[in-house]
């Protein structure tokens, strides 16, 4: 009876070990799903509309900027010193540290738009298609619930140069030298140039040299920029190594 008791016992035990052997072995990815609540790299463009479950489960952070104050403001920039801004909470860090990485250069970059509800976009585009029409939008606006403003991953800057702010779109187009240092450090914070020149073929929009997307992580983010792939040919081609008989 005894001898029985301990085998049974020892059977217990073995069962109990290896099924934490098992959990063990599972722990790490549980971990990781558990850390990315949602995908970095999810793809909103021309032809996919954010998806409909991601607003609901994003985390958004408030930021604003801090300008120097000998800056002078007027009506079509004060909203930089005023507004608040919503950004997903890795994606915030990770500009901050873009932002003081650029500060060491004596770049100041700041905040100029970055997650947008549907209803914002919808404004915005009505404001372009009045002042620039509606060609101007297509190359450079989103249609509402197709923008990857939406997913709060995506931050438009703006620069300060010689105690003045930049923040026209043609204006930051023809700033080619310090657009250029900036996006030399973007990928080392797991941010790509989202709209590159001349691939609109591939994106859909023209050269934004302002508009940053953050991937998740830099090892991503250094692959799409050294390669220059565009994040849709980055996620084809992951996909077809990921299948690679498809
Ligand atoms: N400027 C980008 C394309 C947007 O509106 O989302
Ligand atoms: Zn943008």
């Amino acid at each position: 009876m005894k001898h029985r008791n301990a085998r049974v016992l020892s059977l217990l035990l073995a069962v109990v070990c290896l099924c934490g052997l098992f959990t063990g072995c599972t722990a790490k990815p549980q971990e990781a799903n558990e850390e990315a609540k949602y995908d970095y790299l999810v793809l909103v463009n021309k032809q996919s509309k954010l998806p409909d479950d991601w607003e609901s489960v994003v985390v958004l952070e408030d930021a604003q900027n801090t300008l120097p104050e000998d800056i002078a403001l007027n009506e079509d920039n004060d909203y930089l010193a005023t507004d608040v801004f919503k950004v997903e909470t890795k994606a915030l860090e990770a500009f901050r540290a873009l932002q003081e990485d650029c500060a060491k250069d004596g770049i100041t970059i700041l905040l100029d738009s970055t997650y947008r509800s549907v209803a914002r976009q919808q404004e915005l585009w009505a404001e372009f298609a009045e002042e620039y029409g509606e060609d101007y939008c297509k190359k450079y606006v989103a249609v509402p619930g197709y923008s990857e403003h939406h997913t709060g991953l995506a931050i438009d800057i703006c620069v300060i140069k010689d105690g003045r702010i930049i923040n026209d779109n043609d204006e930051m187009i023809a700033e080619r030298e310090l657009f250029a240092k900036i996006h030399e450090k973007l990928a080392d914070h797991g941010f790509i140039l989202r709209y590159p020149e001349g691939r609109d073929d591939s994106t859909g929009y023209s050269y934004e040299p302002w508009h940053f997307r953050y991937v998740g992580s830099a090892e991503i983010a250094k692959e799409i920029m050294e390669r220059g792939l565009t994040l849709e040919e980055y996620l084809t081609l992951s996909t077809q190594a990921q299948n690679p008989n498809k």
